[in-house]
Order: C-alpha cells, then structure tokens, then sequence
C-alpha cells in the first residue's frame, strides 16, 4: 500500500475528532426527531440537545446563550452579518451606507460586500502592510460619519497573521460603527471573548476546530438589528429558518469544548513543528516566509520559494503531502491575499500553505520538509 499523504493542510479543514463523532451518533438515526415539533416527546428531547449546545457555546465563548445563532457555516454566517446589517440599516431608514474591509479578507467576506457594493452601498478595501496586519491609521482615516460597519477577520485563512481585532474594536465603537469579525480560523485556537473585545458580529466555522462540516455559528451582540436572509420559517428567532441540524449542532459544541481544552498546549507544541519545519524550509535558499513580521497563528507557515513554478511543484508534492498554495475557496488563481502583501501574480502562485493539525508529528515534518527540498531542487534544476 502506499504511504499514507502526510495531511498539511488543517486551515481548509480539520478532521472530525473522533469524541464529536461519537457525541453526535446518537442524534442521526435513534434521536432524530424535528427540534421544532414541540408537541411530542422526541422532539422536546432534540430541542433540549440544541439549547444545551447553544449554553455550552456561548459558555466556552462568554457570551449570552441568545447571542448565538446556529447557521450552516462561517460563509453563511458572515453573508447574514453583512447583508443583514445592511439591510436592516435600509429598512431602518438610516443613512449609513458605507462598508470597510480588507484586501486580505476570505471570499466569504469580500464577495457580500462586493455585492451590497452594486446595491447602493459604497465598499472601501483596504489594503494591507507587507506583514498582512492592517495600517490602524489608514482605517481610521477611512472611516466616515456614514460608515455603518467594519469587517476584519481575527486570523487570516492562508498567511495565518492575526489583526488587532480589539484596536479595531475600539475604534468602532467609539464612532457608533458595527464591527464584525469573521474568526472562522480564530475560536479554538487562540484566545477569543467577542464580548469583552466588544465584537458586534463574529463568525465561527465547526470544520476549521475539529468539528463537523456544515455547521457555524453567527454570534450577535445584544442590540445588532439584522434582517434575516433565509426566510421560511421563524427558527433562530427569525434570524435563520431552516430545520436545526441537531447532530452537527451537538458536535460543534463538543468540538468547541474539546478545541478550548487543548488549546494551549497543542498551539506550544505546533509552533514548535512549525518553526522546526521553516529552519529546514529556509536552509533551501530563496524560500521567503509570506507575513513574517506579524503575530500569527501557531499551526501556520506560509511561503513562496524562488526559481519554481508553483502547479509544477504543487504537482511534484501531491503523493506525498497534502498543502495548498492558498484558500481552497479560491484553487486555481493565484492567491488575492499574498498580492495584497506586494506578491507578484507569479510570487503568489510559487506559494505554499502548511497547515498543522492536532495530530501533526515531528516526523511528519521531517518528511514533508524532505519532500518539499527534493522538488524544489529538481525542479531548479530541470
Ligand atoms: C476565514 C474564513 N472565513 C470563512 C470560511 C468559510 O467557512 P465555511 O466553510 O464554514 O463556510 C473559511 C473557510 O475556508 C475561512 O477560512
């Protein structure tokens, strides 16, 4: 049999940890009953299960049990952050109408505002330092009298560079400015309290922490007006109609939990592997570490290396280890991201995206570093 793919690639997603397998299995087929009918036993039974997921999520985030609104995913969560502040701003009657983000923001916070941007709001994108960290300065001259909202995600999907979410909190909420913070690859893995930072709006994906496909949460500060964008029904108090998955929901908070008690510890012992695996990486000449000045995420290292094509070398790795050049939202282009660090079309797509996970091991790192220096050095050569 061949060796198994060494799988470096935990940012586009994580495997379901084997406890959440085991907290969801009975809700599939032996408690599968609606949450919603609220006339028979087994379905007060799957709603007790979701309201007890919601009190240990808001439990592990510090936050109230009805800020937390259960969606399919941080995609999903971050379109009704967006599009629903703005909607509910029209239906208000209010004049806010301008959007700010950053360059280096995932499609699933781009892509909303660039659409409310052709719907009568104005979009500001802000570019971005070499390190991928925002210019404090520059957003706060960006901001405006009419400025209804700043999106910044806590910890970037392909560089791994985290933002000074609470700087930019702060100045939000000194102007009466909704913040929101997609934190998909931020809640389990590095300290988070929405509430105490005074996040408006954060998004959390199950998939990116150990938990299952399919599931995120929304979470709403008290006094967040949002227009809900499914209609259908009146579930999430109207925010979100839709059947409640009750196993993935069961899951996430089990993820969530198993996610904030290892926390810690897994980060000291990834950042460890991490750095081990950039001194092999950077003993090969030419490899150029991508958002290196800048506080990042443990489980991440991102780099671009000299005299390489990138799909050759991508296609050089493939049986061996399982990376990405960047967002797997986006294959195929060269990263949005690195281009927004000063990364030339060609630099960015000469780009590698480890992602570490909890069950990463030092020989593990030994070998992906064995194999990304013997492709490089063919390829150089050929
Ligand atoms: C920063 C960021 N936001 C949003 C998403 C989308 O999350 P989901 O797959 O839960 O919709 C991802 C996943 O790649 C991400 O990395």
């Amino acid at each position: 049999m061949a060796d198994p793919v060494i799988y470096l690639d935990h940012q586009a997603t994580t495997p379901c940890d084997p406890e959440v397998v085991g907290a969801m299995a009975p809700w599939w087929s032996e408690q599968f009953a609606n949450p919603a009918s609220r006339g028979h036993r087994p379905g007060l039974l799957a709603a007790a299960a979701v309201e007890q997921a919601r009190e240990r999520i808001a439990a592990g985030l510090g936050v109230p049990t009805s800020a937390v609104v259960f969606t399919s995913g941080a995609t999903e969560a971050n379109n009704l952050a967006l599009k629903g502040l703005a909607e509910a701003e029209l239906q208000a009657g209010g004049a806010r109408r301008h959007l700010i983000t950053l360059a280096s923001e995932h499609r699933a916070v781009l892509d909303p505002l660039r659409y409310l941007s052709r719907h009568g709001f104005s979009l500001t994108e802000l570019p971005v330092q070499p390190s991928g960290l925002v210019d404090l300065e520059r957003l706060q001259a960006a901001l405006r009298p009419d400025t209804l909202l700043v999106s910044a995600m806590a910890a970037n999907n392909e560089i791994g560079v985290l933002q000074p979410i609470e700087a930019i909190a702060r100045l939000c909420r000194e102007r009466g400015i909704r913040f929101h913070c997609d934190a998909a690859q931020a809640v389990g893995h590095i300290p988070l309290q929405p509430a105490a930072l005074g996040i408006d709006l954060l998004s959390v994906s199950g998939h990116k922490l150990y938990g299952p496909k399919g599931i995120g949460v929304l979470l709403v500060a008290e006094g967040v007006h949002l227009a809900p964008q499914l209609h259908g029904g009146a579930q999430e108090q109207g925010l979100r109609a839709g059947t409640l998955p009750v196993p993935l929901i069961v899951g996430l908070a089990r993820a969530l939990e198993l996610a904030l008690a290892d926390r810690e510890a897994r980060a000291t012992r990834l950042a460890a592997l991490r750095d081990r695996l950039w001194q092999r990486l950077n003993a090969l000449d030419g490899v150029h570490r991508n958002g290196a000045d800048a506080p990042r995420l443990a489980h991440n290292l991102n780099v671009w290396i000299e005299g390489v094509d990138g799909n050759q070398l991508q296609r050089a790795l493939r049986q061996v280890v399982a990376v990405s050049g960047g967002s797997a939202c986006s294959s195929g282009q060269p990263s949005h991201v690195l281009q927004a660090l000063g990364l030339t079309r060609r630099q960015a797509a000469a780009a590698l995206r480890f992602g570490l996970g909890r069950g990463t091991t030092a020989s593990e790192i030994e070998a992906a570093a064995d194999a990304v220096a013997a492709a490089v050095q063919d390829l150089r050569r050929a």
